[in-house]
């Protein structure tokens, strides 16, 4: 209906137009070099701030030199999360805990001799059970050295780590940045890039409209996101080809757009 009313073939804001930002990018470099080397990295930022599109690219990078074990659920017990690592290096992960221990162990030794970097990604780091990042922790430490832990999640994380009881741990890291939220010139960038994928000309909002979205998102990419449906789907049904404050108003008058004083009123 959107992509129909203004004469577009794919969805604004479409997933699969993801090409890094700048400030992802440099991340991704930055873990591709600890890749190589070896270490223990963090990834953090607030909910939709783009971690998991930089996680996701990493992956997907993976090639004969580098090779990629993701552990995306992250609401698991210790033997599960090895059983997990066990499948993604291909392995059988049926067994006792020894022998799924045991396991990616051989396969990390194993991949070492042909040459191949091991990184071992987990997102939603911060779900993560600190006896179960522990536990791992001493796991992969019979991984070969050139072995990459990153970590993806919550600032919280971090914050938990300051404890002296987890210094093990948090001694451990060898690099750690934070994914920040867009201030309002780039945000207002991506919007208008996010246009351009989209073949839709930068009039399609005028100045104030962009103002008020840019202001609604806060500087978060999944808040962006979430909103462009709407004020299009809006837009659409007061049968107009430019989006106007009304049409976002209309929308960030849903619930969830508000603050928990407004809600308050209701
Ligand atoms: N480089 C990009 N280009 C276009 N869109 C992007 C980009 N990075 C992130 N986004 C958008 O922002 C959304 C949120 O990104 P992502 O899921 O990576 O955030 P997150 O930090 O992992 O969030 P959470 O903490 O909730 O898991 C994505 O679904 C995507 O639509
Ligand atoms: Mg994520």
């Amino acid at each position: 209906m959107i992509r129909a009313h203004f004469g577009i073939d794919r969805n604004p804001f479409a997933n699969d137009a993801s090409e890094l930002l700048p400030h992802q990018q440099l991340i991704l470099e930055t873990l591709r070099v600890h890749c190589q080397q070896g270490g223990f990295c963090l990834v953090m930022g607030n909910p939709g701030t783009g971690k998991s599109v930089v996680r996701e690219t990493l992956v997907k990078g993976a090639d004969k030199r580098l090779m990629v074990a993701s552990v995306t659920r992250t609401m698991h017990t210790y033997s599960n999360t090895v059983r997990i690592l066990a499948q993604a290096f291909g392995l059988d992960h049926g067994g006792n805990n020894f022998k799924s221990e045991k396991r990616p162990i051989e396969g990390a030794h194993t991949l070492k001799q042909y040459g191949r970097a091991i990184v071992t990604v987990i997102d939603n780091d911060h779900l993560l059970d600190i006896d179960t990042l522990r536990g791992l922790r001493l796991l992969l430490g019979d991984f070969p050295r050139n072995h990459n832990l990153v970590l993806f999640g919550q600032p919280e994380l971090l914050s938990n780590l300051q404890l002296r009881a987890h210094d093990d741990i948090k001694s451990r890291i060898t690099y750690s940045v934070c994914v920040l939220k867009l201030g309002p010139d780039d945000m207002e960038a991506f919007l208008l890039a996010q246009l351009d994928l989209t073949g839709l000309p930068h009039p399609t909002f005028s100045p104030e409209t962009l103002w008020l979205v840019v202001r609604a998102t806060d500087g978060i990419l999944k808040r962006a996101r979430n909103l462009a449906p709407g004020r299009l789907l809006e837009a659409v049904r007061a049968r107009k080809r430019v989006v106007d404050l009304e049409n976002v108003n209309r929308v960030l008058l849903q619930p969830h757009w508000r603050e928990d004083r407004d809600l308050d009123k209701i």
